[in-house]
């Protein structure tokens, strides 16, 4: 069917009166020709209208509001390759001025200027980082002491988030999990430690699970571990899996300890695009210090114009989102991210108490440390 109106150029013809409109949708082949890019745009977006209302999505686990200016900046960063440092050399200096920042929001002890860390599309690829990091340390340390390498494992409590399984399948790394029961509801520092042995390459706790809410006890691991290792000559590290309550512990329980001041700690990773207050995709991983993040990882490439030092597992990737992070950081300071953490976990307390005095229902734990909770049939 020609549809003259269009093809000539001459939109006297409403976007919905077109006999474009009346096209299906390409399902498997590329259309013969070119559509008018206002049909073009009411298509695609009416095959998703419905759906797309991310303000009303309650369990979208990503930020769904940012401020005019952010989104602003942000539209503008949208075609901006980030890795491209040659090109953009202030936006690599605010990349590493946010890991900077994260690093220090987590008690970094690392003294030199920018602190060792990497951007992430998400907490996914931020927690494979972390766990690389620490299956090379691991299998460095095997090699120089001429003992075998080819079993690792690592330890997690059964309410880890999917990454983890790719984690363990993607690099056959052995994946050993301490269940949690309703009266075990985070993972158990000694039942962890049962499963370590020499092959296991870190413990990995998490900070607001993604199916509870809850928070694993940091501290305890880490004063068991520290026995543990201290007893068997090991060296059995802690990445945290901050992904939601990176960006809440600092402003809410700064005094709680799960972060860079504890000894076993040595990663940490956190979604920017959960509590970090950005548009997705955004993560941050962190190490402890430069040592922590083995060499082989950070790849280098001069096509793009000069040598450039990366560590990541994606290459290209908007630089909207770092400007994004760097904009919050800007514009909320610590004392506007603690009022937005309060209120929004002073909803979730408020719901958390509403959902219990209703008769079906019970909640699946007392405590609410990050705006998240879960909850259940009695
Ligand atoms: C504990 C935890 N780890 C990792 C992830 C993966 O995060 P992302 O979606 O940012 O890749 C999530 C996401 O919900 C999570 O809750």
């Amino acid at each position: 069917m020609v549809d003259k109106n269009f093809r000539y150029g001459d939109a006297k013809t409403d976007t919905f009166g077109s006999d474009a409109m009346l096209q299906p949708s390409p399902v498997e082949k590329i259309p013969d020709g070119p559509t008018t890019p206002e049909i073009a745009y009411q298509m695609v977006k009416d095959e998703t209208f419905a759906q797309t209302q991310p303000r009303l999505n309650l369990a979208t686990f990503v930020t769904t509001y940012m401020d005019d200016y952010a989104t602003k900046l942000m539209n503008e960063a949208i075609n901006i390759n980030y890795i491209d440092e040659t090109e953009y050399p202030r936006v690599a200096v605010i990349n590493g001025k946010c890991i900077n920042i994260v690093a220090n929001l987590w008690n970094s002890p690392e003294q030199s200027k920018w602190k060792t860390g990497a951007v992430a599309i998400g907490s996914s690829e931020a927690c494979m980082l972390g766990g690389i990091a620490a299956w090379i340390r691991w299998r460095e340390r095997r090699q120089k002491e001429g003992k075998p390498f080819d079993k690792p494992n690592f330890v997690i409590s059964t309410g880890y988030q999917i990454v983890w399984e790719k984690f363990a399948q993607l690099w056959q790394i052995e994946m050993r999990t301490v269940p949690l029961t309703l009266e075990k509801t985070t993972l158990d520092p000694e039942a962890a430690i049962k499963l370590c042995d020499e092959n296991t390459i870190c413990v990995v706790p998490i900070q607001g699970v993604t199916w509870t809410g809850l928070n694993d006890d940091v501290e305890a691991l880490d004063a068991a571990l520290d026995a543990y290792n201290a007893k068997t000559g090991y060296d059995i590290p802690i990445h945290v899996d901050a992904a939601s309550g990176g960006f809440i512990l600092p402003f809410l329980n700064p005094e709680k300890k799960w972060d860079f001041r504890l000894k076993w700690v040595l990663s940490i990773s956190t979604s920017g695009h959960k509590f970090g207050l950005v548009y997705p995709g955004l993560g941050w991983v962190v190490w402890k210090d430069k040592q922590y993040l083995p060499d082989v990882m950070s790849f280098s490439v001069n096509y793009l114009g000069a040598e450039i030092r990366q560590v990541g597992l994606n290459f290209s990737r908007p630089a909207a989102q770092i400007l994004g992070q760097y904009y919050q950081f800007i514009r909320l300071g610590f004392e506007g991210y603690k009022n937005v953490q309060y209120n929004s976990l002073s909803v979730c307390k408020y719901i958390h108490e509403q959902i219990a005095t209703r008769a079906p229902f019970v909640n699946y734990s007392p405590d609410v440390p990050n705006p998240l909770f879960a909850w259940l049939m009695k």
